[in-house]
């Protein structure tokens, strides 16, 4: 199939995915409440069709936190993507690379961070779980400095894991059983084409990040458990502090929905935020980030950089936001299914796409750079339906 938008690769990926995986990545908390408003509050603002306004040259290239943008989308950081394809974090570190989008990877990738750093030209941003043993944290930020690594996100909306009804109904969470195992197992294989890229060739499956601190054998069905004894629930403020007399680099707050946490986290210290709801998959029945976006981007009123993800589709929904506060976006989602979908190609088609709806966007909304998009792109000014 030839894919046409994130939609498309969405459905590549249910096809080529044991189910498990597939929801793992689909899916959000509870009822997903949060997660649906994300996506239908984006796609609910109106933008305005303008004429004759010589759009032959449009720019999309920015900055994002020092580094040069070719567009202002970054890789939002996913978990084990090393499990969507064969060194999954290494093949889409390459693909953002050659597309001059900015990848985050994540503390619980299934590459190491020194692998992909070999594998790339340039250092790329790393996200950060906070874990309970400190002296690991200490080990972690040495080797993210070694790599070369300027721009740390702390992932702020994860103090404890959320409830995924999907991951409880596939067995990924939780189930340990005999007949859930022989489920998985089935699933596995009529998935051969997953099982021989991820299983075979993929290999070795440790988390590249943490093994030090993960028991050896833990595994895919152990690691839920492993993440609520290990991450550090207890972080408050103090934290912020340490961490950001720790970090030489820049240092981004990840998950902030609320004006005044923004406020205090520019307080702290943060380079930048990113106003996410983690997708939909912590806290259902938050707004979506969209809606939270404008009084959050008034409240840091340019004193840090403000990213914002959960719900972005499509290149024009990156314009929405950019025209609601945002200095860019990230992509979670599209990436893994991209990435799940066609491996490294995959991730180069999804940029390649945004970048294509973007631009015809711009021209037909009138605009010719993407540094200068405001309210007036917006029907009402974006007043929320
Ligand atoms: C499968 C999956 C795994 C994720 N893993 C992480 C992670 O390890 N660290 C983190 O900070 N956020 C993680 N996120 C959240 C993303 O960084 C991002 O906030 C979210 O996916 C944005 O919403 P979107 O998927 O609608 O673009 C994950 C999201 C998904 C879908």
């Amino acid at each position: 199939m030839n894919c046409a938008d994130v939609g498309d690769l969405r459905l590549l990926a249910r096809r080529r995915l044991p189910r498990f995986l597939f929801e793992y990545v689909d899916g959000g908390a509870f009822a997903e409440q949060t997660m649906r408003r994300n996506v239908d509050d984006l796609q609910g603002i109106a933008v305005r069709q303008r004429i004759l306004k010589d759009v032959s040259d449009i720019n999309l290239g920015t900055e994002l936190l020092g580094d040069a943008a070719a567009m202002p989308v970054a890789l939002a950081p996913v978990g084990l993507a090393g499990l969507y394809a064969r060194r999954g974090e290494v093949q889409a570190a390459r693909a953002a690379e050659a597309a001059g989008a900015p990848f985050c990877m994540s503390t619980v990738a299934g590459c190491s961070m020194e692998e992909v750093r070999g594998a790339v030209q340039r250092p790329f941003w790393f996200q950060l779980y906070m874990i309970r043993d400190r002296g690991f944290m200490h080990a972690l930020l040495d080797r993210a400095e070694a790599a070369g690594i300027t721009n740390l996100f702390l992932t702020v909306d994860l103090p404890v894991s959320s409830t995924r009804y999907r991951d409880i109904r596939t067995g990924l969470a939780g189930g340990r059983g005999a007949l859930a195992s022989i489920g998985r197992m089935l699933e596995v294989m009529r998935h051969p084409a997953w099982a021989f890229d991820v299983g075979v060739m993929g290999r070795p499956h440790a988390l590249g990040n943490v093994a030090g601190v993960m028991p050896p054998g833990t595994g895919l069905f152990g690691f839920f458990e492993w993440v609520a004894r290990n991450y550090d629930p207890s972080v408050t403020w103090n934290d912020i502090a340490w961490l950001r007399e720790r970090w030489r680099g820049r240092l981004v707050l990840k998950g902030v929905l609320e004006p005044e946490d923004a406020q205090a986290a520019v307080a702290a210290g943060a380079d930048g935020i990113v106003v996410s709801n983690h997708g939909g998959r912590q806290l259902d029945g938050a707004p979506s980030t969209i809606s939270a976006l404008p009084a959050v981007a008034d409240a840091v009123a340019g004193r840090a950089t403000v990213l914002m993800d959960s719900g972005i589709r499509s290149g024009l929904d990156v314009l929405r936001a950019l025209a609601l506060g945002a200095d860019g976006v990230m992509v979670g989602r599209a990436w893994a299914y991209a990435l799940a979908a066609q491996g490294g190609p995959g991730v180069t088609r999804m940029l390649e796409i945004l970048r294509q709806e973007m631009k015809v966007a711009m021209a037909l909304l009138g605009e010719t750079d993407v540094r200068k998009l405001g309210r007036e792109i917006l029907v009402n000014r974006g007043t929320l339906p």
